[in-house]
């Protein structure tokens, strides 16, 4: 049952068409990202869901009901932005009362509620403090409470995380989604950071240029991309230019030129015999090993260059005319290689995935 329901969306700024023919369902609680790179139309389509702005074309149902044209206090619908939307001449307690007081609640409900609030964002105790008082975390907090306190049907975020170091973002991923989760409110997510997405969401729509090029859950978007785009947008990958070989039932045989080696056929319409594709391998499914005539490996390179990252070791390693980025986890049972070393590809039949 779709709960948020774009249908045939697009806005137009003047020559730029920001949003392009956007059909997207939501279901309720759901968390659900819009992830892209920058100027790909995430925050417009936010907004448009929010009110702030007017589609050009097509039309957005919540519970059923068209909200296309309604004004955003018509709209039960709470957001938060990259910049604490936070007033900084009030208490961390008034900016979460705002809301409320606003709806004429009783002085007594309005405490009941702010406390509540503040307990669920961690931040009892911050009632007195103004906003030059407080960290960039507990600002995002506060404005997640001021949110969260007035009960909308539907929390927008727009890069809530953005302006904060690594290890606070880090955090507050997992804190978002914990929240998100004990409320159980549908959530729509927008980052062009692709861990975040990965983590947080239920599901994912991944885009570009205004238009969504894939939806699907962070295994579907990043084990089975649907294009080149979105396979090199979600982590880190080798692409492998090759052509279809041989087509049989659900297996596939791609030449890579040097060599041919068998993968998964994609879904959808089937492969033909001769056709260009990319074979997507992640630098994690590759596992090196000394070349010995027992068993014979998928691909046979050269380590190219070694890169120490702490927790992993990254090679470049040349194959089949291309280059290939390999990570090792920096274990002491894994054996060290050195540039120059000749070394045997390997990874299961199913990590290689035919992207058209
Ligand atoms: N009010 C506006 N007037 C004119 N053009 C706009 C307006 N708002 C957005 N645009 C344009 O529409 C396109 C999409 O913008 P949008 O803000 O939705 O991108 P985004 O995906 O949120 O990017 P970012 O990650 O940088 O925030 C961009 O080319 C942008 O310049
Ligand atoms: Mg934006």
């Amino acid at each position: 049952m779709s709960y948020v329901e774009f249908q045939g969306i697009s806005k137009q700024f003047g020559e730029t068409l920001a949003v392009e023919d956007l059909d997207i369902s939501i279901a309720q609680g759901e968390f659900f990202s819009l992830l892209g790179p920058s100027g790909c139309g995430k925050s417009t389509t936010l907004r448009m869901l929010a009110g702030f702005v007017t589609p050009t074309t097509g039309q957005i149902h919540v519970h059923g009901r068209d909200i296309t044209r309604l004004p955003p206090e018509a709209r039960d619908i709470g957001i938060v932005f990259q910049n604490y939307a936070i007033f900084p001449h009030m208490t961390v307690y008034d900016n979460i009362a705002f809301g409320l007081v606003e709806r004429n609640m009783t002085k007594r409900d309005i405490r009941r509620k702010v406390e509540a609030a503040l307990e669920q964002v961690g931040m009892s105790g911050y009632e007195r403090r103004f906003e030059r008082e407080l960290s960039g975390g507990q600002k995002q907090r506060v404005a997640l409470a001021r949110v969260l306190v007035i009960e909308p049907e539907i929390l927008l975020l727009d890069e809530p995380l953005s302006a904060l170091d690594k290890k606070m973002r880090e955090e507050m991923k997992f804190w978002i989604k914990e929240i998100q989760r004990s409320v159980g409110i549908t959530t729509i997510y927008v980052t062009h950071d692709q861990s975040e997405a990965l983590t947080m969401s239920d599901r994912i729509a991944v885009m570009e240029g205004g238009r969504v090029l894939q939806v699907g859950t962070p295994v579907e978007i990043y084990e089975y991309p649907a294009s080149r785009f979105v396979a090199e947008f979600i982590g880190e990958s080798n692409l492998l230019s090759g052509r279809v070989q041989e087509v049989t039932d659900g297996r596939c045989e791609i030449d890579l030129g040097p060599a041919a080696v068998p993968a998964q056929a994609p879904s959808g319409a089937p492969l033909s015999e001769g056709s260009e594709v990319a074979l997507l391998i992640r630098p994690e499914m590759i596992r090196l090993h000394k070349v010995s005539e027992d068993e014979a490996p998928m691909l046979e390179g050269r380590i190219a260059e070694e890169v120490y990252q702490g927790s992993l070791r990254r090679y470049q390693v040349e194959t089949a005319g291309q280059k290939l980025t390999v990570e090792v986890a920096n274990r002491p049972d894994l054996p060290l290689r050195s540039a120059g070393e000749a070394v045997a590809l390997y990874w299961n039949t199913e990590s290689g995935v035919v992207v058209r």
